[in-house]
């Protein structure tokens, strides 16, 4: 018989709801045959989502060369189903660019003409003259493998004693608790004010950086995930002011989750970036290929960008350098995803057809999304208890749901939910929540038949169990 073996009780200890028992579950129920709603995730494509064309049409090109050759011929001849010249055009452009292809290794940060491409896309969406001193600087940005890639970079490198301390907003996306767990450090966390929109203020900040000081936790960096997953909440921007304040004041690195970026549904939002603009506070950004329009979360492409970085004590590199250290460990991000990358940050050129299809796609796919989510609202207020605060943004719902049977927790609650109607969520205790308070999160991705076919039956379910 096998002896065992002891594991690293930091990965014995980490969590992840997202992917925990409910959906195991759910896996068993499919595999029963029963009708399964797979919205504990925000995962587009698995519920439906199609790629954006021209992205897809592009890789397609990438991975067989060739083709590029045959399709400017089929083009010449005349003939209407070959590729737009625009995939073929930047097809071509992006072979030139790599030099190398998607079949061999790349520099450790990352194709250089895609993080120059990043860093033109960063200064024009914040309005910033490229080259000035606000300017981004591709040799301050990393492609990673998906945000979670350089999240986890940037929390290995400064979790440095196990009394350093993360300010992490709770609820949270469970990557910074687990992957703080990992490292050893201390999760301290802060409770933006859900009533309030999920709005932070000074105390909502301050409160627990007092607390943890007095237990000896040395707090490093905050992170601010906006919008928010779970509560898919955006942050305005007297909280996101708040945030660089409180940085300064306590002399706090930010590391800003903005994958959702794109989700915000017409509503202004602004990067922390534009926020800080020269102040030297150290902010670590992440942005990804996986949520927005595109959902190519299987490509696993996004990238991590590096301002202020500060001087690493006792050597003569900096944070930059740590974390190009770090990715050369891992060779290179892969090499699909960091193409994925450059098309999020370009796109097709504008006034072409293949320009005016995009943008229909892109539109269709935010215009849906806004709307399954105000149709789940609209469910949610025939439900007995429960409340959904805050703008709605990135690709998730988290109702308040009310006071429970005694002695249920919102677990039973997701799980007796799934049983009933097939629905898979996450319970709110697997984000973290304010204490006596029961949530639960859904993605709002299913089709709209779907959501019109289940929700009625979830209305019924939730009046008779409360
Ligand atoms: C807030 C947040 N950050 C990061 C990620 C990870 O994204 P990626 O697929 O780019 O690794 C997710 C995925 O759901 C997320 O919700």
């Amino acid at each position: 018989m096998s002896q065992g073996i002891k594991v690293n009780s930091r990965v014995l200890d980490m969590e992840y709801a997202v992917r925990g028992p409910i959906p195991q579950r759910a896996a068993e129920m499919a595999a029963e045959g029963r009708r399964i709603i797979p919205c504990n995730i925000g995962n587009p494509q698995a519920l439906g989502q199609q790629p954006i064309r021209f992205y897809r049409q592009v890789l397609g090109l990438l991975e067989d060369s060739a083709a590029i050759t045959r399709e400017r011929n089929l083009r010449a001849a005349g003939f209407k189903e070959a590729l737009g010249n625009d995939v073929i055009d930047m097809a071509a452009a992006m072979l030139d660019g790599s030099r190398t292809g998607t079949g061999a290794y790349t520099e450790s940060a990352g194709f250089r003409f895609i993080r120059e491409a990043v860093a033109r896309f960063i200064d024009s969406r914040d309005s910033v003259v490229s080259g000035s001193t606000n300017g981004s600087d591709p040799d301050s940005i990393l492609l990673t493998d998906g945000a979670s890639g350089g999240a986890v970079y940037v929390l290995e490198a400064l979790i440095s004693d196990p009394q350093d301390g993360i300010l992490v907003p709770i609820p949270q996306y469970p990557l910074y608790s687990a992957t703080i767990t990992r490292c050893g450090g201390v999760l301290v966390g802060y409770h933006p004010d859900e009533e309030a929109g999920w709005a932070l203020g000074r105390d909502n900040l301050e409160r627990p950086l007092k607390a943890a000081t007095e237990d000896g936790v040395k707090v490093k960096a905050i992170v601010v995930i906006n919008p928010g997953n779970p509560t898919g909440a955006l942050l305005d921007r007297q909280s996101m002011r708040e945030v660089v304040d409180v940085a300064r004041e306590w002399g706090l690195a930010i590391i800003a989750d903005e994958v959702y970026q794109e989700n915000t549904y017409g509503q202004e939002w602004s990067s922390f970036a534009s926020i800080i603009g020269d102040e030297p506070i150290p902010l670590f950004s992440l942005h990804s290929v996986s949520k927005g329009f595109y959902g190519e979360c299987g490509h696993r492409g996004g990238y991590l960008e590096v301002r202020h970085a500060p001087p690493v004590v006792g050597t003569n590199l900096d944070m930059r350098d740590i974390l190009v250290k770090q990715a050369s460990v891992n060779l290179c991000p892969n090499t699909m995803g960091q193409f994925l990358v450059h098309l999020m940050v370009t796109g097709p050129a504008e006034g072409s057809e293949t320009h005016r299809i995009f943008l229909e796609e892109k539109v269709r796919v935010l215009d849906d999304l806004q709307a399954k989510a105000s149709m789940i609202r609209g469910y949610f207020e025939q439900m007995t208890g429960v409340e959904c605060f805050g703008r709605t943004g990135a690709m998730y719902l988290f109702p308040r749901l009310g006071p429970l049977p005694e002695g249920q927790t919102d677990f039973d609650y997701c799980m007796a939910l799934l049983e009933k109607t097939g629905l898979v969520t996450v319970n709110g205790a697997g984000f973290g929540q304010a204490p006596g308070t029961h949530h639960l999160r859904m993605a709002f991705l299913p089709p709209f038949e779907l959501i019109e076919e289940v929700m009625p039956e979830w209305v019924a379910f939730h009046n008779g169990w409360v």
